[in-house]
């Protein structure tokens, strides 16, 4: 285990919960190259898996006592494995209390467990996180209890999680994303029939560089359901006249045209994104294959407009950041990178020009808000994993999970 990460996290397990025993996961979070809001329309998305995430150490109790710490918030859970599901208190422990929930759906759990989590991802600023958690527990549970499940399987049970047990009414992509990257590549989801693909991403091709606006928000603070309620309204509208469309991103630019008249100013604001997004994944799809990186540059930057400006979830740092990194010589595009409402801004940069793209954006940023924007530069990385004794850099937990 030589991740100093996860080799600190163990001792702090130790002395937190004394004995031995215990065993150490990792979930990645992930970076949305592009399909923003379109995955709980049935859209495609594009997101990456990155080196950053979340760790967690793990041990089964002889007892149902369950037990949740984590080294980055204040806040613990210390109850009944036979009363978690009525537990519903704003803490972050709802995270792991619902995978563990999840999980006893298809086998009830007996015994407690003690989980420690930390990690090197920043929360709530759109790097799911909150899937990080989800499946960090998930694979956790799976691999103590011998339940073998495929990383699909894990994805969808975290979905499952966060939709029911949470309460947040997203898409599928974050869990995907988290539970099937893989090392050098990006995964293509298609959100209607749930298949997807890992989409090679060319080494000698640019980096991400990811600005963090240090604006926070909480998928639970409301306004993620309230896009989410909205862009279905429209879609209930617009199906009363297209009765062949089972899914809003199914929907063509030339329909919605065409059927405008039916919606409310919002609503059609709202529809045209999902409409537009849909064909900004193809387009950078059939680009990430050629090696036409100002093709997805260009895609980034339109993606962020329509982001900002009919489905309103940027933020003045947000299109302060996009605009700026975007217009830098050293990046190809920038936009706003998963949900929105404060979080992170992508750039694509060649790597011999990164470093000056950091610079010039952090300065002109402090110039305008008095803050330092934290960035980080990341790449395609491997998905979920148990961090086995003597090695954590093998390869994706390929291993582990498949
Ligand atoms: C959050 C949700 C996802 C997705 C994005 C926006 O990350 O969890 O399901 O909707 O926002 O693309």
């Amino acid at each position: 285990m030589a991740d100093p990460h996860a080799l600190e996290l163990r001792d702090r397990f130790r002395r937190r919960f004394g004995g031995t025993g215990e065993r150490v996961f990792f979930a990645p979070g992930r970076v949305n190259l592009i399909g923003e809001h379109v995955d709980y329309h049935g859209g495609a998305v594009l997101p990456v898996a990155v080196e950053r995430g979340v760790f967690v150490a793990a041990r089964i109790r002889q007892d149902s006592r369950v037990l949740v710490a984590s080294e980055d918030c204040p806040e613990t859970f210390d109850g009944d494995v036979s009363a978690i599901d009525s537990w519903s208190a704003d803490s972050w422990c709802r995270y792991p209390l619902a995978a563990l929930n999840a999980t006893a759906e298809q086998g009830p759990l007996t015994r407690g467990v003690e989980l420690l989590f930390s990690g090197d991802l920043p929360m709530g600023a759109g790097l799911a996180s909150s899937a990080a958690v989800l499946v960090a527990t998930a694979l956790a549970m799976d691999r103590l209890h011998q339940r073998r499940q495929s990383a699909q399987e894990l994805a969808e049970l975290a979905h499952r999680a966060e939709t029911q047990f949470v309460g947040v009414r997203c898409g599928i992509m974050d869990h995907y994303a988290v539970a099937l990257g893989r090392a050098g590549h990006a995964v293509m989801v298609d959100c209607k029939n749930r298949q997807w693909e890992a989409v090679p991403w060319d080494v000698s091709g640019p980096e991400m560089v990811v600005f963090d606006s240090l604006d926070r928000r909480q998928l639970t603070d409301g306004r993620y359901n309230q896009r989410v309620a909205e862009s279905h309204r429209a879609f209930v509208k617009l199906k009363m006249r297209l009765a062949h469309r089972t899914w809003l991103s199914e929907v063509t630019a030339e329909e919605l045209e065409e059927q405008s008249e039916s919606l409310s100013e919002v609503e059609r604001r709202r529809a045209r994104h999902v409409v537009t997004e849909v064909e900004r994944v193809a387009r950078t799809r059939a680009a990430l294959a050629r090696g036409e990186w100002q093709v997805v540059g260009d895609c980034l930057a339109r993606s962020h407009q329509s982001l900002a400006e009919d489905y309103e979830v940027s933020t003045d740092r947000l299109d302060f950041l996009a605009e700026v990194a975007k217009s830098h010589a050293g990046a190809y595009g920038a936009r706003l990178t998963g949900a929105g409402f404060g979080g992170c801004v992508l750039a694509l940069a060649d790597s011999d020009l990164a470093e000056a793209l950091i610079h010039g954006v952090s300065d002109m940023f402090r110039g305008a808000y008095g803050d330092t924007p934290r960035v980080w530069r990341l790449g395609a990385s491997a998905g979920p994993r148990e961090l086995a004794e003597d090695h954590r850099e093998d390869d994706p937990g390929r291993k582990a999970v498949s």
